[in-house]
């Protein structure tokens, strides 16, 4: 049995009992996507186009995009992210390199997927690319240890960032991903301050989710978590989120990667 199949299989039971207006929906949903594979595969298909088709102001392709390990290396560079680049002097995820890469080469002003909105535009091909390079780190051990000063600052960063406590009912990260077996809805939580959470977490995002029949990246997943907080929304590739997932990559450091997941 493939391991998507094995997962949705394990997922579904928990989509059955959790939908209650939307059953057959839910059931619905559950039956396309065994019929049809992860439909993040149609993601990947996607974004290995975007990432060779020429676009912007200079009309480029990404292909000569350095994602850590040389321009237009791609196969195991998803599993070295987030690090730090000497050209920008920042740590960098995933979707925050795209974007230096879609102004320094294409042309294409950041701003315009900042601000954007999720599935819309120029986003939506940021997750699509982020999608296919993730599965060009499938199975790879993720390697994200602090070894630069900006790197070792962004694992103290996310930490801090990580337990901190606010809002109304006073959460941090910590509240639902500190600890051992916590579920909510259902939903078993890792914990994240452990390698063995931390990475059940990071190597599966981004994520087809079948709730919402949406593509989300690590950036949408830590939007939302921080919206289940009760914390302002996060600005896209911020320092902050960024920190979060160094902390988080770094805690995970030497599990496989296993992307694109599939979630509920
Ligand atoms: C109020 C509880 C709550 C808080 C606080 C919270 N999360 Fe979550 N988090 C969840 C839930 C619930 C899920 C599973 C969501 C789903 O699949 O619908 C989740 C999922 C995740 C996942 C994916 C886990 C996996 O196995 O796929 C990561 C990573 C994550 N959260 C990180 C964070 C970070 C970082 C913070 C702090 C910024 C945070 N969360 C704050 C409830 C929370």
């Amino acid at each position: 049995m493939k391991a998507w199949l094995a997962s949705a299989a394990a997922v579904g039971l928990a989509g059955v009992a959790l939908a209650q207006g939307s059953t057959t929906d839910e059931i619905e949903r559950y039956r396309q996507m065994i019929a049809d594979g992860n439909p993040a595969e149609l993601y990947e298909m996607r974004g290995e186009e975007l990432w060779r088709t020429k676009a912007g102001p200079k009309n480029a392709s990404l292909e000569k995009c350095d994602l850590g390990l040389g321009p237009g290396v791609t196969k195991g560079a998803y599993a070295q992210l987030p690090k730090y680049f000497a050209d920008t002097d920042k740590v960098q995820d995933a979707e925050s390199r795209l974007l230096t890469c879609m102004e320094q080469l294409q042309g294409i002003d950041p701003k315009e997927v900042i601000n954007g909105r999720w599935g819309q535009g120029k986003r939506a091909d940021v997750v699509a690319i982020v999608t296919w390079l993730s599965g060009e780190s499938k199975g790879v051990k993720v390697s994200v240890q602090p070894k630069h000063p900006k790197e070792k600052e962004a694992y103290a960063l996310g930490r801090k960032a990580f337990y901190f406590q606010g809002g109304p009912h006073d959460f941090s990260c910590a509240s639902c991903h500190g600890e051992e077996g916590k579920r909510i809805r259902l939903q078993d939580l890792p914990n994240i301050t452990k390698p063995e959470g931390a990475h059940k977490g990071w190597t599966s995002w981004p994520a087809y989710r079948v709730s919402s029949g949406q593509m989300w990246s690590m950036q949408h997943r830590l939007e939302d978590c921080y919206r289940q907080q009760r914390f302002p929304e996060p600005v896209y590739t911020s320092e902050l989120t960024i920190a979060l997932s160094y902390f988080m990559a770094a805690n995970s450091n030497g599990y496989p990667m296993a992307t694109p997941g599939i979630k509920r």
